[in-house]
C-alpha cells in the first residue's frame, strides 16, 4: 500500500505502508508516482483520492481571493482529476480496480451546494461529476468508481468540536476500497448508505 504525501517524514511508519511523493497540485509527481508504482507493483487496485484543502476563512466568493479558488480547485478538483488519467491504465489493467473519491455533502446538487466555502464545495460538486464520468466511461471495462463523504471528522479540516473520530471518518471509505467486483458502482455514500449527489 502507498501513501501519497508532500511530506515523506510525516508518515508512520507502519508495516506494508510505502510513502510515495505526491503533491497532487504538481503533476509531474503524479505522473513519477504512477510510474514508480508500476516499476515496483506492476499493478493498482485502488486509488483513495483524499487530498483537500478547505477555505474555511472565506465569507462569499464574491470576497474569495482568486488565487485562493485556484488553490482549492487544483487539490481538490483537479488533482484527482489528474490522478485518474494517469492511474487508469494500472487502474484497468485488472477488472476490478476502484476509485474512491473523498467527496462532502457539501457539494450536493441535490440538497443544495453549501455556501460557507464556496471553492471548496464547488470542488466537491466537480469531484462527484468524476466519480459518474469514471463509471460511464470505464464501469463496463469493470473500474468500480464511488464518492463518498465521510461526515464531520475531528481532523485538522473538521476541527475539534466535530462529533465523528477518524476511525468512524474512514469506515466507509475503507469500506468501499474493499469492494469486489460486482458491488455496486457509480455512487455517493455516507455511513455505508447511498445519499443524493
Ligand atoms: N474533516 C471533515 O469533517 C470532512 C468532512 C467532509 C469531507 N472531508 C474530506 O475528507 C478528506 C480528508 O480530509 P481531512 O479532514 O483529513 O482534512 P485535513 O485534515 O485537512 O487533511 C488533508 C490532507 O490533504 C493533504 N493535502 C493537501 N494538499 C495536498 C497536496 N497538494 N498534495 C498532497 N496532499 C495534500 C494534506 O497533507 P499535509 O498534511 O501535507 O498538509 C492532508 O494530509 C478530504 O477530501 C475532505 O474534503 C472531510
Amino acid at each position: 500500500m502507498y501513501a501519497g504525501t508532500r511530506r515523506l517524514d510525516a508518515i508512520q511508519k507502519a508495516e506494508r505502508i510505502a510513502p510515495i511523493r505526491l503533491d497532487v497540485a504538481d503533476e509531474s509527481t503524479i505522473i513519477e508516482a504512477v510510474r514508480r508504482i508500476d516499476a515496483e507493483a506492476g499493478r493498482l487496485d485502488i486509488l483513495v483520492n483524499n487530498a483537500a484543502i478547505y477555505d474555511a476563512d472565506v465569507e462569499d466568493l464574491a470576497t474569495d481571493p482568486t488565487n485562493r479558488i485556484d488553490d482549492v480547485l487544483a487539490v481538490n478538483l483537479r488533482g484527482a482529476i489528474l490522478l485518474a488519467k494517469h492511474a487508469l491504465p494500472l487502474l484497468l489493467r485488472n477488472r476490478g480496480g476502484r476509485v474512491v473519491n473523498v467527496s462532502s455533502g457539501s457539494g450536493s446538487l441535490t440538497e443544495g451546494v453549501d455556501t460557507d466555502a464556496p471553492a471548496y464545495s464547488i470542488s466537491k460538486a466537480g469531484l462527484n461529476a468524476l466519480t459518474s464520468y469514471l463509471h460511464g466511461a470505464y464501469g463496463s471495462k469493470g473500474l468500480l468508481a464511488n464518492s463518498v463523504c465521510p461526515g464531520w471528522v475531528r481532523t485538522d479540516m473538521g476541527g475539534p468540536r466535530a462529533t465523528r473520530s477518524v476511525e468512524k471518518g474512514a469506515e466507509t471509505p475503507i469500506w468501499l476500497a474493499t469492494f469486489a467486483p460486482g458491488s455496486p458502482p457509480g455512487l455517493f455514500w455516507r455511513d455505508r448508505k447511498v445519499i443524493p449527489w
